[in-house]
């Protein structure tokens, strides 16, 4: 059997930030697993992705307790990975799960209620085999739960050990505000935040984003690619394996409009005069901003995963080039 050995490299490729008001140091590229991790692929891609990842500084591991397809094997496949390759370096990763979006049958599969909480990350500790998640999320507000349950919950969480810092996901700015407040007295502070982030929705830069930044929470940005259509996975139209063409892709045939085709194809040139590719661009623009602490990126490739990390090696616009952006995106 192959053991596998990290890179003695690794620290030396990757740049790292504190999350908002803490200890913990982030890279800013993450890799997350909720597509191309699944039953449903190819587990030894799934394999070599997390150890290219590892090798080139990339400690943080994103998770959640539905991902797969099926619901909850990308916990186990990653579990398995771990296992089989990570023994020895527990401590050298972050990993992060969460709770809130349906995963079982009944009233209890699929909210943001103590119940669903408490129980799922039991669920996700197992599949993993993990003994503890390093931050654990709040997957989303559901409409009911009242925030003080689902706060209590997570803080209750982390003083039993599950856990070592908390976050929350796509909570409305009002109701972040809350949240920040209760586990700030619960001594269990919002490690981090985590939202939609991209060139193709910015809706985060309105409130959500300085809010985070003003109480000490880290922000953590996914889909920072929109799924692929800020890469050039889809310029020439949409080709066979690529999410949008899969039955199990959350990316859906019809979201890859003409005009969002129109406007990656613009960018692409002025990322090709950047000397870096549309996905490197759209990376690095997310991450201009001082208050961004990472990047939540997907891949289905090593190849796709290793030109995201170079995106780091060009992180410097011009005011021409912002303001370029900024007409290609408001056109
Ligand atoms: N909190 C939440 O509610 C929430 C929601 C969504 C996501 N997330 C987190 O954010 C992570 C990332 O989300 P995402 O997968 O939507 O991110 P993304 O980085 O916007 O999109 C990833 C997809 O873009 C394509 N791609 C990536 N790099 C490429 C490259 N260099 N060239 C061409 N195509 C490239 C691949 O598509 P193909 O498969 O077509 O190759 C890949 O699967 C998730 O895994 C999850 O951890 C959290």
């Amino acid at each position: 059997m192959v053991t596998y050995s990290p890179s003695e490299e690794r620290y030396t490729r990757m740049d790292y930030r504190y999350c908002g008001r803490s200890g913990l140091a982030l890279p800013r590229i993450s890799l997350g697993l909720w597509h191309n991790f699944g039953s449903v692929d190819d587990f030894g891609v799934a394999t070599d992705m997390v150890k290219y990842a590892f090798d080139h500084g990339v400690t943080h591991f994103d998770l959640a307790n539905n991902y797969g397809p099926l619901p909850g094997s990308a916990e186990s496949n990653f579990g398995r990975i771990l296992k089989e390759n990570f023994r020895s370096y527990r401590d050298e990763m972050i990993i992060s799960s969460k709770a809130g979006h349906e995963m079982w049958p009944g009233p209890y599969g699929g909210n943001s209620s103590r119940k669903n909480l408490m129980a799922s990350i039991d669920q996700s500790l197992r599949r993993t085999g993990l003994d503890y998640f390093d931050i654990f999320y709040s997957h989303r507000y559901d409409g009911v739960t009242p925030v003080e349950e689902t706060m209590q919950a997570l803080s209750d969480i982390v003083r039993q050990g599950k856990a070592l810092y908390v976050g929350i996901s796509k909570y409305p700015p009002h109701l972040a505000r809350k949240a920040y407040e209760l586990l700030a007295e619960a001594g269990t502070p919002c490690l981090i935040s985590q939202y939609r982030y991209s060139m193709f929705d910015r809706a985060v830069e309105a409130e959500t984003l300085p809010l985070a930044a003003s109480v000490g929470s880290g922000f953590i940005a996914f889909s920072p690619l929109a799924q692929g259509l800020l890469t050039d996975r889809y310029l020439h139209g949409i080709p066979e394996g690529s999410r949008a063409s899969r039955t199990t892709g959350f990316l859906k045939a019809d979201q890859v409009t003409a005009d969002k085709v129109e406007r990656a194809i613009r960018l692409n040139e002025l990322a090709q005069r950047r000397g870096q590719s549309l996905a490197q661009m759209a990376l690095a623009w997310v991450l201009k901003d001082e208050r961004v602490t990472s990047v939540i990126v997907g891949a289905s490739s090593v190849s796709q995963l290793g030109n995201n990390l170079q995106a780091l090696q060009n992180q410097d616009f011009s005011a021409e080039e912002l303001a370029l952006v900024n007409a290609i995106l408001d056109a």
